[in-house]
């Protein structure tokens, strides 16, 4: 798919068909992930692959009632490392650039998922606590975003969006 047309046609999906995915695509998507930018290159993110039904759910459990999440076929945790960065950046890096580096990692593997012909949904409310559990991760791993891949059971709709003139702010 040619990028814009990608760009225009990811839509959070949040009912999944529970078909499995080919092991050619999760790896073009994983692949896409670590080609993600992010400061100093030190990729500062950890991301564990669950497809297994019972981690699934217990990540749903995580979310505060989004059961969805169960259907699709694989979720990816996306999971700032703050202790990669600090060496370099030191607050900063723990503060901001680990939390980038992880969420522009998510961004491209949505990007990447919708390209394929995947559906995604952006998950950010859960229990960080329980989803770390779920995962079995070690405390240094702190989850940040949760993107349930697979093919969708419904159509989404476009959400609409603010004017380009009210969020762009050009200089005088
Ligand atoms: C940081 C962030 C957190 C989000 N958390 C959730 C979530 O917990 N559950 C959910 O269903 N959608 C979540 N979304 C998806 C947004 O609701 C969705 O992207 C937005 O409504 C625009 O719709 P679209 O993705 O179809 O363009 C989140 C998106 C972002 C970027």
């Amino acid at each position: 798919m040619e990028f814009f047309d990608v760009v225009k046609e990811r839509h959070s999906v949040r009912v999944y068909t529970g078909q499995s995915l080919e092991a050619g695509k999760l790896q073009q998507i994983l692949e896409a992930i670590s080609q993600a930018p992010s400061a100093g290159n030190l990729q500062a993110y950890e991301v564990y692959l669950v497809c297994e039904a019972k981690r699934k759910t217990a990540l749903a459990q995580a979310t505060h009632g989004q059961e969805f999440l169960a259907q699709a076929a694989a979720i990816l945790v996306f999971c700032a490392h703050a202790a990669r960065s600090t060496g370099k950046y030191g607050k900063r890096g723990s503060d901001l650039y680990c939390l980038q580096d992880a969420t522009i990692a998510c961004t491209f593997a949505m990007l990447a998922a919708t390209a394929l012909g995947l559906s995604t949904v952006w998950v950010g409310a859960f229990d960080e606590e329980k989803a770390r559990r779920a995962i079995e991760a070690p405390q240094a791993h702190r989850p940040v975003a949760m993107l349930p891949v697979g093919y969708p059971g419904e159509a989404p709709r476009g959400r609409s969006r603010r004017s380009l003139n009210d969020l762009l702010h050009v200089e005088k």
